[in-house]
């Protein structure tokens, strides 16, 4: 298995372009399964996670083509992919796809809302916490859809097709949201989705549906209405930028120091997360084309922060801003409410000299003076890159193992970060 090298020490200067947003991506691609007609995405990221759903998908009846890249064309430019579900062939997504992706588990709003059917495996357990899917089944079977467990598998049907409902959920879920979103463009009558979550991807793909032919008003908003079609059709969207790619590298900078422009980023996306990091004496400017975050012999100070679903701080970027903190100027506390468990880059951080106790859901960060460097090991998406912050700031040698978990979710890192003065290299194993 592939490891991650880093030697620190080196301040970030230069610019790192933003990708496509994997957490938009993927609904994205699920929303082919909703039309026989054409979906083209433009801007999708080059991830682990994005091919891994083009074979799920596949396996749904998806045709895909992928366009060839045109000469002259930045290398770190997105891809450009056409999906057509002419016909669904399967409406099983088996265990060894759900359970490596829990977004694979998605695709059960579509095919029962296209199909009248779906047999979806149930996710299983997850590194950071239960992650339960509840709140899916509640919305569907509000839509009309009849639910079954069976052998670690949920059966929905609704042979006579879904109709539109009041879902309210009492949890904010991006996924739960996603699907019933999804499902009620093809129900019969009006959905309204009550404490809906606003996340910007949710915005990205009511906008993609409705250039589809859905008819849907309030995304973004805590309700949102669905009026169902009998069909939808083919569009050309392109995938908005990930606002948590962008949160990562303003860490990363504003933990090296240095001046790093973002290019493609857009600050309305993470609002919180930049007034956090302007709280800790970053300065972050937000300019055409872009954001530039830098730090120029300023110190860190500390930050109090709890995680919230969209707009507040988002839980994908908690491990980021953890690792930034340990080198602050004074004590940190930074209180997760998402998800349980979420603390596992916490004992990697420590073996490269940090100082953080953990109460229940709340981490206590006293800052150091520096951290040295070691080996650790990734343990999720974010807690890796939360180790690949640290390691560019601490002294000599980091290697990340099981590096597997960051290519799910970030595109060329060590390039981007070479391009700005990191010394980061992959080590093939
Ligand atoms: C999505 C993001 C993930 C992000 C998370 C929260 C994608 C691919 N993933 O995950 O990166 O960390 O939003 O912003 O977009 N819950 C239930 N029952 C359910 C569903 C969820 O109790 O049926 C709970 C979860 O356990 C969690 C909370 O709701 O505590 C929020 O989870 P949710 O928003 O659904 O996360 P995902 O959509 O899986």
């Amino acid at each position: 298995m592939d490891k991650i090298r880093i030697i620190g020490g080196t301040r970030l200067e230069g610019t790192i372009p933003i990708s496509g947003a994997k957490n938009a991506a993927l609904p994205l691609m699920i929303a082919s399964l909703l039309t026989d007609g054409t979906l083209t995405l433009d801007n999708l990221p080059h991830l682990a996670d994005v091919a891994m759903l083009q074979r799920i998908l596949g396996h749904h009846g998806v045709d895909y083509m992928i366009s060839g890249r045109r000469a002259g064309q930045d290398e770190m430019c997105g891809q450009t992919v056409s999906m057509t579900a002419r016909a669904i062939v399967d409406t099983t997504a088996p265990y060894e796809f759900v359970s490596q992706m829990r977004a694979g588990f998605w695709v059960i709003g579509p095919l029962v809302a296209r199909m009248g059917e779906a047999r979806v495996s149930l996710p299983g357990g997850c590194a950071i916490g239960t992650r339960p899917v509840d709140l899916f089944l509640m919305g569907l079977e509000k839509l009309g859809a009849e639910i079954e467990i069976d052998g670690g598998y949920v059966i929905a049907r609704a042979p006579r097709g879904l109709a539109g409902a009041r879902v309210t959920f009492p949890k904010v879920s991006v996924g739960a949201t996603h699907t019933v979103m999804m499902a009620a463009t093809l129900a019969k009558g009006e959905t309204i989705i009550e404490n809906a979550a606003r996340e910007p991807e949710v915005v990205d793909l009511a906008e993609c549906l409705v250039k589809m032919g859905a008819r849907i008003e309030g995304a973004g908003t805590s309700t949102i209405v669905v009026t169902g079609v009998p069909h939808l059709g083919g569009a050309h969207h392109r995938v908005l930028p990930d606002r948590i790619e962008t949160g990562t590298y303003a860490m990363a900078v504003a933990a090296t120091g240095g001046t790093v422009f973002l290019e493609n980023a857009r600050a309305e996306l993470l609002s919180a997360a930049l007034d956090v990091l302007r709280g800790a004496g970053v300065t972050v400017e937000e300019l055409d084309g872009g954001i530039r975050v830098s730090r120029n012999g300023t110190p860190l100070l500390p930050v109090e922060v709890e995680t919230q679903p969209f707009p507040g701080f988002p839980t994908d970027l908690q491990a980021q801003l953890m690792a930034l903190v340990t080198m602050a100027k004074g004590t940190s506390h930074i209180t997760e409410t998402i998800f349980e468990n979420r603390f596992m880059h916490v004992q990697e951080l420590a073996r490269l000299g940090a100082r953080i106790f953990l109460d229940g859901q709340t981490a206590t960060v006293e800052g150091v003076e520096k951290l040295k460097g070691a080996p650790v090991m990734a343990t999720d998406l974010r807690a890796s890159v939360s180790l690949v912050i640290a390691g560019l700031v601490a002294e000599g040698e980091t290697t990340i193992s099981r590096v597997y978990h960051l290519d799910r979710g970030f595109e060329r890192l060590e390039e981007k970060l070479c391009r700005c003065g990191a010394d980061v290299s992959r080590i093939k194993g």
